[in-house]
């Protein structure tokens, strides 16, 4: 199902790579106007290039590690738009190691952009949100499902989504809030991970093999949970 987003402000992070930058593209398909969020400034303008009319997508490029980087986003909409109606966050880190191996510095690294970022930047757009408007916040199976070496990455999803879940009760019913956990997607964080060998040959703790999506098929799954008419949830 195709929905409309004609007339509504949508804030993307991760907009400069694989599902972010697929959810940007299809959301200013449907009519959004963008503010498309990432660290690549290259690829940001790339991805709002596409927009039907460039006027309407402006691209932020943050690290959103950084604490500040929540506020500068939240005023860069409000000075190009004056409100927001749909936020997906989907910028995240994954760093692979087994928990023996494990590099403080790098659970430091995931904390901060996969939980904390998500939480500061709801923080800093939620007064800029009205009647009507949706958060989705892009989690993983592996949140639910145990895969060797990802412990640390599993643990921020998790808290993720019990920030996500407490919040679509604040939040409503003036904004829906909406959890997205896709599987194996092959886009740069996978590719990176597995160079040599494919997502699909991986297993998990249940024991099942896991095949690799393609961004392409991810990005309707989190445009449809930010449509008004979606029933999704919240
Ligand atoms: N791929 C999968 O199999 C899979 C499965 C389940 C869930 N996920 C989740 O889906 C989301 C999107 O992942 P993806 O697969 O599309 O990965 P990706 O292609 O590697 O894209 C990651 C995005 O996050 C942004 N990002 C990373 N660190 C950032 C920072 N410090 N500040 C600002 N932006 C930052 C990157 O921006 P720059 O490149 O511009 O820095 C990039 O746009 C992530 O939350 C990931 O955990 C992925």
């Amino acid at each position: 199902m195709r929905f409309d987003f004609t007339g509504k402000v949508a804030v993307v992070t991760g907009a400069s790579s694989g599902i972010g930058a697929a959810t940007a593209r299809l959301l200013a398909s449907s009519g959004a106007a963008l503010v498309l969020v990432g660290r690549d400034a290259g690829r940001l303008h790339e991805v709002a290039g596409t927009s039907p009319d460039t006027r309407d997508a402006v691209a932020v490029a943050v690290d959103l590690a950084e604490v500040g980087a929540s506020g500068e986003v939240a005023r860069a909409a409000a000075d190009a738009f004056g409100t927001v109606d749909v936020v997906v966050h989907c910028a995240g880190l994954l760093e692979m190691a087994p928990v023996a191996d494990v590099d403080p510095a790098s659970i430091e690294r995931m904390w901060a952009i996969n939980a904390r970022a998500p939480m500061l930047l709801t923080r800093s757009l939620a007064p800029h949100m009205g009647d009507g408007s949706a958060i989705v916040f892009v989690s993983s199976t592996v949140a639910h499902v145990g895969f060797g070496s990802y412990a640390p990455y599993s643990a921020t999803k998790g808290a993720l989504e019990a920030f996500a879940r407490a919040l679509a009760v604040e939040l409503a019913p003036r904004t829906r809030v909406n959890v997205l956990a896709p599987g194996f997607v092959a886009t740069p964080m996978l590719t990176d991970q597995y160079p040599a060998r494919p997502a699909s040959s991986r297993g998990s703790s249940r024991g099942r093999r896991s095949a690799s999506s393609a961004p392409a098929r991810t990005s309707p799954r989190a445009s449809s949970r930010c449509a008004t008419r979606s029933r999704a949830a919240t």
